[in-house]
């Protein structure tokens, strides 16, 4: 018997994944769970869905043996700790949770259920990241030294349209959540590649000054004011990483999500539009912009719907780092999206709950991926000092890890 999936929000994102999901050969239907009833009835309309539910309640009563949550970001910490503590393995785009509390609590209720939970991370599947992973498993980088990694996504590139779109007129308390509680784009490529954790962090803020009004004390839940936060590292590996964390800066390159590493061997550096090896070696200088280029996908049904600041992110196919023979046949001709992350990432989920094995991107690499920022945002409101980074551990040794 196949999997039954249970889809939690119907906006954006998760009609990306819907048709993914549905098109998984171990998955047998899915149903789709959103408190908005004219968005639930358009969007199963549009993908053909008869299971559907007004509430996540209504959804953990059910019989779906997982939930992907696709809520919007401040909600995730409680939407996954009600689906885990409905006995239902769970799928959460990121970020994992904003609250240290939150992590901890998800992190236990995986160890004590035995539930499988797995953060959406994009960038986990980027093609800079696949490639650097493996050169770092080959050794070639040597150790990890330095590396620099940023989201650098500004508000007019499509977001004012993303938190518009559930936030009605009160849609500025959300959009001004504090940068670094959305750190897992950047944080999961370096600590990905290296398998280290961050210790120490210190963070500053750029306190915002544009006539929007997003980023101010009295117009967010959180406070906030800071648009940009810069945080330094220190690596469990005994290395030093600069993070980036920016929603009002003048740029655009390729992607919106960047990696640079350093080791003692050898390092990746990427620009704007370019990305290039060099090692110890001299004159080793090793263009790379063809291996990793990303071919465009399969056209989306209904993309213009998207707005043009996120069309590039949201729909991109694979590269030729990417072990695409892995995936379902029938993913070939199927939409992608962030750099050829979609397919891969509901394909981890799957198999890892019909094999009961981790997935890759498992709650312990999730913490690892989120904790950073939200200490790192702590660090920015005392301007810059130091804090230890907590750490959640790592999964016992009964789980076996999903052969990939
Ligand atoms: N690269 C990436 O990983 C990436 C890219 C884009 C978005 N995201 C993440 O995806 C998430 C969703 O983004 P989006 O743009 O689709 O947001 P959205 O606002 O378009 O959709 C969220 C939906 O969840 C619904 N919802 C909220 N609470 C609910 C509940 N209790 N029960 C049922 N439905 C509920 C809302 O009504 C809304 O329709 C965000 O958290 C965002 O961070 C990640």
């Amino acid at each position: 018997m196949g999997l039954k999936i249970g889809v939690l929000g119907a906006g954006m994102f998760a009609t990306e994944f819907i048709p993914l999901f549905q098109a998984h050969p171990l998955v047998d239907s899915v149903a789709l769970a959103e408190i908005n009833p004219e968005r639930l009835s358009e969007i199963a309309g549009k993908f053909g869905i008869s299971e559907t539910y007004a509430s996540l309640e209504a959804l953990c009563r059910s019989d779906v043996h997982a939930i992907a949550i696709f809520t919007q970001r401040h909600l995730h910490g409680p939407h996954a700790l009600q689906s885990l503590r409905a006995g239902k393995h769970t799928y959460c785009a990121v970020p994992m949770a904003h609250s240290l509390e939150d992590v901890r609590a998800i992190v236990e209720e995986v160890t004590s259920s035995g539930l499988i939970y797995m953060t959406g991370e994009t960038s986990y599947y980027y093609p800079s990241t696949i490639y650097c992973r493996d050169r770092f498993a080959k050794g070639d980088f040597g150790d990890f030294v330095y590396g620099e990694a940023q989201y650098l996504h500004d508000m007019s590139h499509g977001f004012y349209d993303a938190f518009q779109h559930s936030g009605g007129s009160e849609w500025k308390q959300v959009a001004g959540f504090p940068p670094m509680y959305y750190p897992t784009h950047s944080v999961s490529m370096l600590l990905s590649v290296t398998g280290a954790k961050a210790t120490h962090v210190s963070c500053l803020g750029y306190r915002d000054r544009h006539a929007d009004g997003v980023f101010r004390e009295d117009s967010n839940l959180w406070r906030n004011a800071f648009s940009n936060e810069t945080a330094l590292v220190r690596t469990s590996d005994g290395g030093m990483a600069r993070l980036n964390e920016f929603r009002r800066v003048g740029w655009s390159g390729k992607n919106s999500v960047y990696l640079s590493m350093f080791g003692t061997l050898g390092s990746f550096e990427e620009h704007a539009d370019s990305s290039i090896w060099t090692s110890i070696v001299p004159d080793d200088i090793q263009p790379l912009d063809d291996l990793l280029r990303t071919a465009p996908s399969i056209a989306h049904d209904g993309e213009d719907a998207l707005p043009a600041g996120l069309r590039r992110d949201f729909h991109s196919g694979v590269s030729r780092v990417h072990p695409k023979e892995r995936l379902p046949a029938g993913f070939e001709n199927m939409p992608n999206g962030h750099f050829g992350s979609h397919q891969f990432l509901v394909d981890d989920f799957v198999q890892s709950v019909t094999q009961m094995k981790l997935p890759p991107n498992h709650a312990w690499n999730a913490a690892k991926y989120c904790v950073p920022g939200i200490v790192a945002h702590e660090s920015a409101l005392r301007d810059g000092e130091q804090l230890p980074v907590p750490d959640f551990g790592e999964p016992g040794a009964q789980w076996e890890h999903l052969k990939l």
